[in-house]
């Protein structure tokens, strides 16, 4: 018989999942998180950047939140493979806009190992931004492996495999209005 506690329980092809950060925890946060950027940008035009495929969810939440005039991109960058990072970052599609002299907000789903943002900031760096701030939903201090500012981030979370509101394992669970974690 199963107990109430394997009924929450969350299986997506081989692995299974339990309920982690509840839908109303990451609205308050997010809330939270666009009061900040309310503040810093108050009278600014910045663009923020959303990290595909991940940050979708988050940036849609995200930029709703804020009150300031705000111009919206994406790239799509990929580094995962299944529940590991590979360590090669990819660009499947990169930024249009030309960011010299611009404010600049990066929208991220989670700060992992942190390759990704420390491979993306540099290209940024490159195209010589006014400023560059970056937003994470959830990051794993644990598996950082770079040293850069986040200046804003909704959660601090242990090292482990989480997927929903936007995260994935191999392309399931993005549409997930809760945060799952993976159980061992
Ligand atoms: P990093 O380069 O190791 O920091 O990995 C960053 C990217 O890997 C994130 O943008 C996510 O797309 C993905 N990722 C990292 N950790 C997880 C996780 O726990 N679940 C789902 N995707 C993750
Ligand atoms: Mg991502």
């Amino acid at each position: 018989m199963q107990t109430n506690a394997m009924k929450e329980l969350l299986q997506v092809k081989d692995l299974y999942f339990q309920p982690f950060i509840a839908q109303q925890e990451i609205t308050e946060r997010i809330a939270q998180l666009g009061a900040e950027l309310n503040e810093h940008y108050r009278g600014k035009r910045p663009l923020m950047i959303g990290i595909l495929n991940g940050a979708f969810i988050f940036l849609a939440d995200l930029c709703r939140e804020c009150n300031f005039e705000c111009d919206i991109s994406f790239v799509r960058l990929s580094s995962y493979e299944g529940t590991e990072s590979t360590g090669t970052i990819k660009t499947i599609m990169g930024l249009e806009e030309d960011i010299k002299g611009r404010e600049v907000i990066i929208v991220e789903d989670i700060i992992d190992t942190g390759k990704t943002m420390h491979h993306f900031q540099a290209q940024l760096a490159e195209m010589q931004p006014a400023s560059v701030r970056l937003v994470a939903l959830l990051v794993k201090p644990d598996a950082l492996q770079y040293d850069f500012p986040i200046h804003h981030q909704a959660f601090r979370i242990p090292n482990k495999f989480v997927l929903g509101y936007g995260l994935d394992y191999d392309g399931l669970g993005r549409n997930l209005k809760e945060i799952y974690q993976l159980r061992e």
